[in-house]
Formats: C-alpha cells, structure tokens, sequence
C-alpha cells in the first residue's frame, strides 16, 4: 500500500494557517488532519467547525476532523458541513468507561467493550454523506473491541499517544493492533497518530499502517517536504 503523510495542524503557526496549509500542499502531503479537542474527553480545547471551515477553503488537499471530544454524534453534521472528507470518532465515546477515567477530569478516557450498535449507526451516518467513516482507539482501549463493526469503518486511527497534545513519545503497543487489524483482514486505512518520525515510521508501516499522522515532526522540520519524501521511501 502507498504511504500517505497527513499533516496535523495542531503544531502549526494558528496565525498562518494559510501559509501552513501552502507548506503541505508543496510538501507532498495527501491530507490535512484537523485535531478537535473539547476539554472534557482530552485535558485541552483546540479547533472547532468554525475553524475547520476555513481551513477546507483555503486547502485543496482533503482533510480529516479527529474528533477527540464527547458526545461526538451532536457535532458530525457540523464537521460535515464544514466541508471535512474524513471524520474520525473515538470508539471510549461509545462504551462504558472503566472505572479510573469514568469521571470529569480523568484521563485518559479508555473502555474495554464498545456498543457496536450506536457506533455503527454513528459511522453510517457519516457514510452517508460520502464521507470517510473512522474509528480512533486510545493506546490503553484494546482494539479487539472493533470487531463486530470492521465492515462498517473505512479508517482506523491508531493512537500512539495519549490524545490531547502533539509533541510526545510514541507507545509502541500501537504496532501489534495495527497488526491485529490486518490479520483480521482489515483493508481499509489504518493511521497512526502521535510520536511519529523516521525512527518510529519503519516499524508502523512494517506493521501494516498506510497513513502516518505527523504534527511536531512536519511543522517543526526545516525541510517539511524532505519529511514527507523520507517517510514515504520507507519500506
Ligand atoms: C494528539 C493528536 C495528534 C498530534 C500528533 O492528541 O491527535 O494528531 O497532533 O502530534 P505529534 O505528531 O507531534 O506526535
Ligand atoms: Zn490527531
């Protein structure tokens, strides 16, 4: 499968996020990740539909809405019609929290069971709007826990980080369910998301991932397109 490198936002210049979003077309990179953090399910509050608006029109590359917030299913028209190709849900929204996280403040957020019902009507729903229907899981969640809903996810995003900040180290755990997830015969995307660089890349894609989600990497490089032609010849 062909590497795509999706450029996260979150560590660009929010003053110029034109310019940024000119750096990664010319960057080589395939598509915009647009990191939505409410302050309730991740400790920090970033981008809303409002924001994501413009960022679909000053770019003609796609862009994906992760949504790191509760209560996704009240905000996918809103991402939707502001004109995201992607929109990515977190599976700890949709099954009951363990006990550590289950209260306001507690993070991270992580669930053991997933309700396959409420999440797949969630996934149609974006489906049916034409857009990419994806599934993110935090590194503690296991990933077993999206088997009875594999038909109905385009994209799995793989969380190697704690979701709520770009700039920090990459678990490891991620590469055996991105291995689980092409054992299972899983051809859709699987993403990776946090602590991605050329020294964690080698063993992502060697895992089956097609999508490295890079922030810190791209935007803090002096050679962003250098970035992307490095991670897409690994092999
Ligand atoms: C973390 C976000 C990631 C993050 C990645 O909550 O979902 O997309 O921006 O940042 P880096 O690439 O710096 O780990
Ligand atoms: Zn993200």
């Amino acid at each position: 499968m062909a590497i795509e490198v999706s450029a996260s936002i979150l560590s660009a210049d929010f003053g110029k996020i034109a310019q940024a979003l000119d750096v990664c077309e010319r960057s080589g990179v395939g598509r915009i990740h647009v990191d939505v953090m409410d302050g309730h399910f991740v400790p920090n509050i970033t981008i809303g539909p409002v924001v994501a608006e413009a960022v679909c029109r000053y770019t003609r590359l796609p862009v994906a809405a992760h949504l790191m917030i509760e209560h996704p299913w009240d905000y996918l028209d809103a991402f939707m019609d502001a004109g995201v190709d992607a929109v990515g849900v977190h599976a700890e929204c949709y099954g009951e929290r363990r006990a550590a996280c289950r209260v306001y403040g507690q993070y991270p957020k992580e669930i053991d069971m997933v309700d396959a019902g409420k999440l797949t009507a969630d996934l149609r729903k974006i489906r049916a709007r034409g857009k990419q229907a994806c599934v993110a899981v935090n590194p503690g969640t296991p990933v077993e826990c999206l088997q009875d809903i594999m038909d109905g996810m385009d994209a799995v995003l793989v969380m190697s980080v704690q979701p709520g900040f770009s700039g920090q180290k990459f678990i490891p755990g991620a590469l055996a369910k991105i291995a689980w997830l092409r054992r299972r015969g899983f051809k859709g995307d699987i993403a990776v998301d946090g602590g991605v660089n050329a020294a964690t890349a080698p063993g992502i894609i060697s895992a089956g991932a097609n999508v490295l989600v890079t922030a810190s990497y791209f935007f803090g490089s002096p050679d962003p397109a250098g970035v992307v032609a490095a991670l897409q010849q690994i092999d």
